[in-house]
């Protein structure tokens, strides 16, 4: 028996699936958890019983339910759904889309990796390649690229804040020379908020992308999980909701509330969803319908995005300000900076004085029971690396990815361990 070379590829050890692994399997015997990794969100009671109400409709239904699980949807997703979301983001913001311009899949994880591989690979005979315009970047980013060497990026500057404080920003004039220099580049693609940064693109800065990606006749690809105007894991005012041909916006309800039930929205010009839709006819059949059916009348009716921003955001930002003063309590006195938290349900830590890898520290906090991401997964899509080298930003093996949205002890001993290690392993 032998795998393919998209077998190797997709089969292979990966950042995403140590994280995944890393949630679903148990520590060792008398070891306590405290789940700092992955990328669950947290159970609010309030959109919880939101979508409960509307199974227990579904359900008293006449034989509604009978008939939502026995049909397959559409490839392209569930067109009642479809109908209500172009209205809803018409009206709402004016983006003249109908729908023929959304696409659901099974996750946006899923979306992503149809994307990326729409736009980067061999096309004609010429290699496309997809360009991450602000590294750091999503880990579950790093390995879907179907052909090598197609993914590339620009590291982020860093600007200081304060002592203990920093923030990545775009380095827009590099992202234009890298476009100008490489004609190649398929598309762009960047996650608002980021994960796993906590970064907020501004709207100075998507404008910027976009302005280059219409220059260049590529796609912008948004990846809006944690964003506006559901779930509003956003605590930035410079950050509206942004959609026009150039770009691509995908769209989840997992942060609000349905991880297990696979759902991600893809808003995009008629070719590009055409296409998302047959490959979902190739991949999956059809996409699940329990998301949009659960999710519909919340979403006509206001609902969906008054409990974003009444409950979920308020919920995310507690969690957040509660996270900052653990780790301004806990690290007193040694050598870090964090990440302005400015959305998602991460926050990243860097570790200047560390004086071994992450990847290294991060093995040793799972033997004492604290679950984190390391930085250097996160570091993805350069020359360097090909080479066997490091990522060439300073952040690569200083920084950990922290989800600040668990049960408050179990982060605080989480907290409390790591800086205690941290001045253990500090130079
Ligand atoms: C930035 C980002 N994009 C996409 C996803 C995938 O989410 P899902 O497939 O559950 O929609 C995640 C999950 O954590 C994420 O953090």
């Amino acid at each position: 028996m032998e795998f393919t070379d998209f077998g190797i590829k997709l089969s292979s050890h990966s950042g995403i699936l140590q994280l995944m692994d890393d949630i679903g399997r148990p520590l060792p015997e008398g070891i306590k958890a405290r789940p700092l990794g992955g990328g669950n969100p947290a159970r609010v009671p309030e959109v919880e019983k939101a979508y409960r109400h509307e199974l227990e409709k579904l359900l008293a239904d006449g034989d509604r339910f009978e008939d939502v699980i026995a049909h397959y949807d559409s490839p392209q997703g569930r067109v009642g759904f479809l109908k209500t979301a172009a209205e809803f983001f018409s009206s709402r913001y004016g983006w003249g889309i109908t729908e023929e311009n959304i696409a659901l899949t099974n996750g946006s994880q899923s979306a992503m990796f149809y994307l990326f591989n729409l736009f980067a690979g061999s096309a004609g005979g010429r290699r496309r390649t997809l360009l991450f315009p602000l590294m750091p970047e999503y880990i579950g980013y790093a390995d879907q690229g179907i052909e090598p060497s197609t993914f590339v990026s620009v590291p982020s500057k860093c600007e200081r804040l304060g002592e203990h404080s920093f923030k990545y920003k775009l380095d827009a004039d590099a992202v234009e020379r890298y476009l100008d220099e490489h004609p190649e580049v398929g598309a762009m693609a960047v996650s608002r908020p980021t994960n796993p940064s906590g970064n907020v693109l501004t709207d100075d800065e998507v404008a910027r992308l976009s302005e280059l990606a219409h220059r260049h006749s590529i796609p912008l690809i948004v990846d809006n999980a944690y964003g506006l105007p559901f779930p509003d894991i956003i605590f930035t005012d410079d950050a509206a909701p942004v959609w026009n041909e150039d770009i691509i916006l995908s769209m989840s309800l997992s942060k609000i509330g349905l991880p297990s039930i696979r759902t991600g929205i893809v808003i995009a010009r008629k070719e590009i969803i055409k296409a998302v839709g047959n490959i979902n006819a190739i991949a999956a059949l059809a996409t699940g319908s329990m998301g949009p059916v659960l999710a519909e009348d919340l979403l006509r009716r206001g609902e969906l995005t008054k409990l974003a921003s009444d409950v979920v955001r308020p919920f995310y930002k507690a969690k957040a300000e509660r996270m900052e003063a653990l780790i301004e309590r806990y690290f007193a006195g040694t050598d870090y900076q964090l990440h302005r938290i400015e959305g998602s349900i991460f926050c990243w830590i860097y570790l200047p004085s560390l004086r071994i890898p992450t990847l290294e520290f991060y093995s040793r906090l799972m033997d004492s029971g604290v679950i984190t991401v390391p930085g250097e997964y996160f570091f993805f899509g350069s020359k360097e690396q090909e080479e066997g080298k490091a990522y060439p930003h300073e952040h690569y093996d200083k920084c950990l990815r922290l989800n600040y949205s668990g049960p408050d002890d179990l982060t605080e001993e989480g907290v409390e361990i790591i800086a205690r290690m941290y001045r253990e392993f500090s130079v």
